[in-house]
């Protein structure tokens, strides 16, 4: 039995994971930027993107936001579908990362414990580990500041129930590969946090 099905079963296909990367000559790998609403996710996402396209290197970016437009539309930000949310999230990027692409999936995924599944997910036997945490560590304060969509604000008011941050948790993560963080008071630049992720990555030798 697998979840709720039975007589269900895995078919090989003849063209597996390596003969994809040494057509594209890149590992896949999931990058997942966590952080509160407005802590520059999806600035970062887009920035690493671009870098790593000018490098020659395939990658996609999964939104939370755009997402919850398509594959999500079916889901709201209750704890239970806020697990749905990354669940899913978790098991499509195992997908991409399985073609060779660099995965890049940014979303609050506010519970340890639905992120601790994503990494168990995505270095299950058959598939090496290939998750790195990215932890967006900036302040509330900051954050509600900005306000891009003007959610905060709304949250503040009442008007929105369970925002992350105002009436929700957000907890931070405690086995993160990469923390990005203010410096003397001062955020790192879309490049700068980038390059950081760069770092990384060639370090682990996935940028060759
Ligand atoms: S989660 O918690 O990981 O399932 O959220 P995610 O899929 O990343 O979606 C976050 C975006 O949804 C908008 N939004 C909310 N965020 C948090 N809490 C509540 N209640 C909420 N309602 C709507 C918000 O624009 C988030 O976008 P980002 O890019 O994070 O600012």
């Amino acid at each position: 039995t697998v979840g709720n099905s039975t007589n269900i079963f895995w078919h090989e296909c003849p063209v597996g994971k390596v003969d994809r990367q040494k057509l594209l000559n890149q590992q896949g790998c999931v990058v997942w930027i966590t952080g509160l609403s407005g802590s520059g996710k999806s600035t970062l996402a887009c920035s690493l993107g671009r870098t790593l396209h000018s490098r020659g290197k395939l990658s996609y970016v999964l939104d939370g936001d755009n997402l919850r437009h398509g594959l999500n539309k079916n889901l709201g930000f209750s704890p239970e579908d806020r697990t749905e949310n990354i669940r899913r999230v978790g098991e499509v990027a195992k997908l991409f990362a399985d073609a060779g692409l660099i995965c890049i999936a940014s979303l609050i995924s506010p519970y340890c414990k639905d992120r601790d599944a994503c990494r168990a997910l995505l270095s299950e036997n058959f598939f090496e580990a290939r998750l790195c945490y990215v932890f967006l560590n900036m302040p509330l304060e900051l954050c509600e500041e900005r306000d891009p969509k003007g959610l905060y604000k709304l949250a503040r008011a009442g008007k929105i129930k369970g925002f992350t941050g105002i009436d929700d948790p957000y907890e931070p993560p405690s086995n993160c590969e990469i923390e990005i963080t203010q410096k003397d008071g001062i955020c790192p630049t879309p490049n700068e946090m980038a390059g950081q992720v760069v770092s990384y990555l060639e370090d682990k030798g996935y940028l060759e």
